[in-house]
């Protein structure tokens, strides 16, 4: 495959790109626009970037909104309990076939690189095992990290340490934890140390839901950094959502801060769901219920955007699109500064795929993977302003979905 007239992010003027054996083989500067020979790919002067990454999505849930009731109080508890009541009638295939359509929503919009949260708060592992079964069959669309994510707690459920141990020893990449959900402040510690111990000894990596919520007492980040930093693995430690970091003093926050640089541990902040469940508990004036995500960026840590839900008991809306959350998210963070707007999609390409730890098979670098999207857009700042959509995904150098330009016309005067 040979792709012309690319626009790229790291380089100015028009690109070809020469692929091979589904590897990028060739990256060559352009002198000029060149004609499209049959067998090319016309960028058309729009931006080929490396494939967008979804790294924060709870893909056994999509589409179960309103099952068997929706969620009134809007609150991320209430989630937790209309899931409870969805999870009862949870079958294999009812899984695999939501999973699925989740999957096909995320590659319709260019991700190929997806991390998942799977609830093991089930004895019977359903929903795990049909994700494992989903993570092999999807695998010509996306490349998919299982998290094992105790929903109701590792403590605080009836079994849940084994249940964790099993979900490890059954294929699940990542260990998760929900410390601030545990029934207490001893529970949630406890719980980082089990998950960061079976971690280690698994060299596996970690993707917790941390301090999801507005209470500004909820500290296990500073549990989770110490536990990363002292254990060396900040490379492979994620903490997702940290809202309450929205809510902690300033005081304290700056020395967590120092923690937290210390640690080199990446975030995942998933702001529409974060500002539709967060603030739940105020009246006026309302706190926004995201973490610090311009202050961790500005610090040098590693942060990105997520969607986290596709119509479940969390959040009823959601299409699989990215770029809606950059969109949602630079403005709800603060983030909408020109020298944010030019580089906007790092939070949502290169920021991710260091947190899911894509390494060498992420990137448009000679030698790597052949695997990128074209968006609609010659700029991040246009891409973010004009709602691009990703036009062409191409996947280890074969062409896995094309979406035709839209085509609109003004008709004055009639
Ligand atoms: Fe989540």
């Amino acid at each position: 495959m040979h792709i012309v007239n690319a626009r790229l992010r790291t380089a100015p003027g028009l690109h070809s790109i020469f692929c091979q054996n589904g590897r990028i083989h060739r990256i060559i500067a352009q002198s000029e626009p060149l004609a499209a020979q049959p067998g090319t790919l016309d960028a058309s002067s729009n931006l080929v970037i490396p494939p967008l990454v979804e790294p924060h999505i709870h893909l056994d849930a999509v589409a179960t909104a309103g099952q068997p009731e929706w969620n009134r109080s809007g609150t991320l508890f209430e989630g937790i309990e209309r899931w409870g009541q969805r999870k009862a009638t949870i079958t294999h295939q009812d899984t695999k076939a939501r999973a699925h359509a989740g999957i096909r929503m995320l590659a319709e919009h260019g991700i190929q690189q997806v991390r998942t949260h799977v609830d093991v708060t089930d004895p019977t592992l359903a929903a795990l095992k049909a994700l494992l079964e989903v993570r092999d069959e999807a695998r010509s669309l996306i490349d998919l990290q299982i998290v094992a994510f105790p929903q109701e707690g590792i403590e605080s459920f009836e079994g849940g340490r084994a249940l964790m141990e099993r979900a490890l020893d059954m294929g699940a990449d990542v260990v998760g934890g929900i410390p601030h959900f545990e029934n207490t402040r001893e529970q949630g510690v406890s719980s980082v140390h089990f998950l960061m111990d079976q971690a280690e000894r698994r060299g596996l990596k970690v993707d917790v839901h941390c301090d999801e919520t507005d209470d500004p007492h909820s500290r296990f980040l500073e549990v989770l950094a110490e536990q990363a930093r002292v254990r060396g693995m900040g490379a492979m430690v994620t903490a997702s959502h940290t809202t309450a970091m929205g809510s902690y003093d300033n005081a304290y926050c700056s020395k967590l801060m120092r923690l937290l640089k210390a640690a080199n541990l990446s975030f995942v902040s998933c702001p529409t769901e974060s500002i539709h469940l967060q603030g739940r508990f105020d009246t006026f004036p309302k706190r926004r219920g995201v973490t610090r995500v311009a202050e961790l960026d500005r610090a040098g840590l590693n942060v990105c955007f997520g969607q986290d839900s596709l119509q479940d008991p969390w959040y009823p809306l959601g299409n699989g699109n990215i770029l809606r959350i950059l969109d949602a998210g630079l403005h709800i963070c603060h983030m909408m500064g020109y020298d944010d707007l030019r580089r906007c999609l790092d939070l949502v390409t290169d920021h991710s795929a260091r947190a899911l730890g894509l390494g060498e098979g992420y990137g448009l670098v000679e030698g790597r993977p052949a695997s990128f999207v074209i968006l609609e857009a010659a700029s991040d700042y246009e891409a973010v302003r004009t709602q691009a959509k990703a036009l062409w995904s191409v996947r280890n150098g074969e062409v896995i979905m094309q979406r035709a330009p839209q085509q609109v016309q003004l008709l004055p005067g009639r």
